[in-house]
Parts: C-alpha cells; structure tokens; sequence
C-alpha cells in the first residue's frame, strides 16, 4: 500500500461516502464532516438526554415518597375528628390531620367499627375515594385500589398502603391519635 493512501478502515471512518480524502468536493473539504465521529456524538448526547431523563423521574418519585413519609413521620396529637352521630354506618367523612392540608377519609364499617387513611394514593398522590360496600379504597387516576380494611394495595400500579390514621373513640367522638408509617 502507497505510503500515502489511508486505509480502508480510516476511509469508512472519517469520510461519509467512503471515498478518499482527496476526491472528496471542495465545499466537504472546507467543512468536514467526521461521520463516525458525528453518530458517536449523538449517541452520547442521547445517552446524556436518558440519563437526564431517568435522573429526573427518580429525583421526583423520591420526592413523592419523601412527602408521604414526612406524614408519617409528624408526631401528632390527639385530634377529634367527628362525632359518633355524624357519620352512619357505611359512610365516609373527609377531615384533615396531622396538618391542616393533609386530607384523610374516616369510614365507619359497622356500628363500633372505624377506619381511616390518608387519601392520598401512594403512587402518585391522587385523592382515593371509599367504595364501602365494595370493601377498599379507589383511585380514579390509574385505577388503583386498596383494601378497605387494610390500606394495602389491591390493584393497579400502587405498591405502597396508604398511611393509617390511628383512631380512638371515647365520649361519643372519634379522634385522630396518630399517623402509622408503613412501607409495605
Ligand atoms: S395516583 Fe393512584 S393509581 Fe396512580
């Protein structure tokens, strides 16, 4: 081979119709375009872009997990959230504890029996709403369910149960005594 020619390999690599250096018009001589050298580029500048991407997503499902625990986490003191003739059997009452934003459902299931839960999905932190008769908790946003009696997810993409309000009933009232941290 002539002591000037490159080789194949380096023709395949630094020219985009495979041609030699010198045949190529004058216009690609004054702007070169490395083909190779340009797929590397935008394999890595889309590397870079997944990796952002990815990066973003699990920044904001910490987030997400960062805000239920901190419920969990708030210590908090007794609260009286209805009274017993406020809500029949089978009903379900909106309140607000341990913070005055974070919603909560109380459901009486039977006449000594109550329940209650953050209303907040533990996917994404959509508003979950009682179907009583039904036995569990529905979140209309990617349809998601949980036990009634549990908190624990039953369907669809939560894997988390929802944060247990602990309860306790005395001189015809229901009070809010706590939030249970769960993980699983
Ligand atoms: S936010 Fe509840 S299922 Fe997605």
């Amino acid at each position: 081979m002539a002591e000037n020619t490159p080789s194949p390999h380096a023709l395949r690599v630094h020219t985009p119709d495979g041609r030699p250096e010198d045949e190529q018009p004058k216009w690609r001589k004054d702007f070169p375009i490395d083909t190779a050298q340009d797929n590397y580029i935008a394999r890595r500048d889309f590397t870079k872009f997944m990796v952002l991407i990815s990066g973003s997503f699990v920044v904001g499902q910490g987030w997400i997990a960062l805000k239920t625990l901190k419920i969990d986490g708030q210590a908090a003191g007794p609260k009286a959230i209805a009274a017993l003739d406020e809500i029949a059997v089978g009903q379900a009452a909106l309140f607000f504890y341990p913070g005055e934003h974070d919603s909560c459902l109380l459901v009486r299931a039977g006449e000594r029996e109550f329940l209650a839960y953050s209303n907040k999905c533990s996917h994404l932190s959509c508003p979950v709403t009682p179907d009583v008769k039904a036995g569990c908790l529905r979140c209309p946003c990617h349809h998601g369910s949980f036990d009634l009696a549990t908190g624990r997810p039953l369907a669809g993409p939560p894997r988390r149960p929802l944060a247990r309000i602990t309860l306790e009933v005395r001189d015809g009232k229901v009070y809010a005594t706590g939030v249970e941290e769960r993980t699983v």
